[in-house]
């Protein structure tokens, strides 16, 4: 049995320092990206902030738990959170979609979600996020016939039935558009809420049902309603009023 979705009306900063240490089973933080002229998004140097949550997320996290950063691509150049948190992955969610209006540079069409763990991660359910294998059979076959080096030793390489590991470009999920269902608001729209199945994807990957799913900056209450369909307990953070009745209203909480 999992609670109800806690929604926690406060600045995360402050709001921290009432997490006991060695809590939370897993952090999906999807807070200021420092891009955009919104109030909330002005966070300063930008990797300094980010190393600042890491510091944190290191203190609250249990033993073996995740961490999952979005931003863009140089959100955590030159910084050190070695001695805090373990970097795994460098995720790159690709939104071949994004309007490419650059004059003087390539446009930049995909966000970050850096993965960390403290320590090794104590949990990575691959079976629970399997894609599907887009090759053909000639394909396939022919991958089958290229040995592949485990433990010193050559074996075939086979193909999974249940699909592959969905690697760390991730194209298959798109942003929200003014059309998809899930909006909340045209107001929310690519600034502010995610798609439901890039939270599911991470939620499934790192915790179990029953674990504890923090999300410092709420936003919308995406990672609170997959986390809580999914029967973790979820605690959502969030200092925009009209954005924590907006949650209220989602997760139908009165
Ligand atoms: C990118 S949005 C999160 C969107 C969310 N993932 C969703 O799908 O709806 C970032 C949110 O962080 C909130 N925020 C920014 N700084 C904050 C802080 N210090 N404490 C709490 N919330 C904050 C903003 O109000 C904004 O709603």
């Amino acid at each position: 049995m999992v609670n109800p979705p806690q929604i926690i009306h406060a600045d995360f900063f402050a709001y921290q320092r009432e997490i006991p240490s060695d809590f939370v089973d897993l952090v999906i933080s999807d807070g200021p990206f420092g891009v955009t002229t919104q109030a909330w998004d002005r966070p300063g140097n930008i990797q300094q902030f980010n190393l600042e949550l890491i510091r944190i997320f290191s203190r609250i996290l249990k033993p073996g738990g995740s961490a999952y950063l979005f931003g863009k691509p140089d959100c955590i150049d030159f910084i050190d959170y070695r001695p805090h948190l373990q970097l795994n992955a460098k995720i790159i969610w690709y939104q071949p979609s994004r309007l490419a209006q650059g004059r003087i540079n390539y446009t930049n069409n995909y966000d970050i979600i850096a993965y960390f763990s403290k320590g090794n991660a104590s949990t990575f359910n691959l079976e629970d996020i399997r894609v599907e294998q887009l090759v053909e059979l000639e394909h396939r076959k022919r991958c089958e016939n290229v040995p592949s080096v485990k433990n010193g030793t050559y074996g075939r390489t086979m193909f999974n039935p249940k699909g592959k590991n969905p690697g760390d470009v991730w194209g298959d999920i798109k942003q929200l558009t003014y059309r998809s269902k899930e909006l909340l608001d045209r107001k929310y729209l690519n600034t502010i809420q995610k798609p439901e199945k890039l939270m599911e994807r991470l939620i499934l990957a790192s915790s179990h049902p029953g674990d504890l799913v923090l999300d410092p900056f709420a936003g919308t209450g995406t990672v609170l309603k997959v986390a809580h369909r999914l029967d973790r307990n979820a605690w959502g953070v969030e200092q925009d009023e009209k954005l924590i009745q907006a949650i209220h209203k989602r997760l139908g909480l009165g």
